[in-house]
């Protein structure tokens, strides 16, 4: 089969375009024939060689968790699902060879939902990380509610672009920062105050309109004293929401009893399933999409990098209709 594999870790030149043998299902795994992959800032960060105290590699590793395509091949402990049937999923695994910037992949049957047909497997391919993080953060483990405050971090970005609609159909109204090329966006994403982090201060920003703080922070940036401020920006009882690292070691957080931890997204076919009959049903807006042909799989790698990426890259894999 066609795949984007890497033999070690590096810089997006590793990122090679070759043949290799298609992976066989597990007993509760499925194969999909792959339309599209979807890309994730972990693909890069794991390409690059961090993490390997959590997840493992074998080479060549095919990047990719997200993925939306066709059953071709079911496991014997697999029932409900068919070959045939059009699907998405998170590809998720702690030990990672056989990802989903390839033709075939295989996929617990667990992480999977129906593709509707009124979403193309591209657009189906850059919802599954991105929206289960959001919903597990906002919803789950936050809680959040009608009437109440958000602030999300990096709105124009994969997760941002899903997170923003997702509070607000909870019934949030949301705080975000971006640069100003991006607020006609986030206004269209349902954002209500759009903050220009390159110009002012975001945490005085917010505190001007909400002086006792917000009731949920989903903070995805890193960086010297963003934490800290995450915490302080929590009004007491609230919710802070780590995307990339535990909470800092801070007295704040039992004074002034934050609710807090480093999330980190699981596989869940069946709260897919629902994310994804809300997005086909337009009660959340899909993020924009930009699709570029699984030879640019390097190209995709370094423009996410650069950390300036707005909404989903999506990798066109081969045309399954
Ligand atoms: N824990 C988990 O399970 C989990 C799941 C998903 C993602 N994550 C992590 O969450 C982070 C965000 O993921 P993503 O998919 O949204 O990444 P992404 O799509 O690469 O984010 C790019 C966006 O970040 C914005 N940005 C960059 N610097 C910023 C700054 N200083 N302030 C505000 N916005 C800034 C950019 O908007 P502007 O151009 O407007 O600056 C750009 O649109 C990543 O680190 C990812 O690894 C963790």
């Amino acid at each position: 089969m066609r795949a984007v594999y890497y033999a070690s870790h590096g810089d997006p030149d590793v990122l090679q375009l070759g043949n290799l043998p298609v992976p066989e299902p597990a007993p509760d795994q499925v194969l999909v024939q792959i339309a599209a992959a979807g890309v994730n800032p972990i693909d890069r960060r794991l390409r690059g060689g961090e993490l390997q105290e959590y997840i493992s590699r074998t080479f060549p590793v095919v990047p990719g968790w997200d993925l939306a395509g066709r059953i071709v091949a079911v496991g014997e402990e697999v029932t409900g699902w068919h070959v045939g049937d059009d699907v998405l999923g998170l590809a998720f695994t702690w030990s990672i060879q056989h990802g989903s910037y390839a033709e075939y992949t295989p996929i617990d049957a667990s992480a999977l939902a129906v593709k509707p047909t009124e979403l193309s497997f591209t657009e189906a391919a850059a919802l599954p990380l991105v929206s289960l993080t959001a919903w597990q953060s906002l919803a789950e483990f936050g809680e959040l509610k009608r009437g109440q405050t958000a602030f999300i971090q990096a709105g124009a970005g994969g997760l941002g672009s899903v997170a923003i609609p997702m509070a607000k159909h909870l019934g949030a109204t949301v705080y975000t920062t971006a640069r100003p090329e991006n607020f006609e966006y986030l206004r269209s994403r349902g954002a209500d105050h759009i903050i220009d982090y390159t110009s002012v201060d975001y945490e005085t920003e917010i505190r001007k309109c909400e002086p006792e703080g917000v009731d949920l922070v989903l903070e995805s940036l890193l960086g010297e004293g963003i934490a800290e401020a995450a915490i302080r920006l929590a009004k007491t009882g609230g919710v802070v929401v780590f995307m990339n690292n535990e909470p800092p070691d801070i007295p704040d957080i039992a004074e002034r009893q934050i609710k807090t931890k480093f999330l980190h997204h699981r596989t869940d076919g069946r709260m897919l399933a629902e994310l994804v009959a809300l997005y086909r049903d337009g009660l959340l807006p899909l993020p924009q999409i930009e699709v570029l042909p699984l030879d640019a799989a390097a190209d995709a790698h370094r423009r996410s990098e650069s950390g300036r990426t707005r909404g989903k890259l999506v990798l066109a894999v081969q045309d399954l209709n």
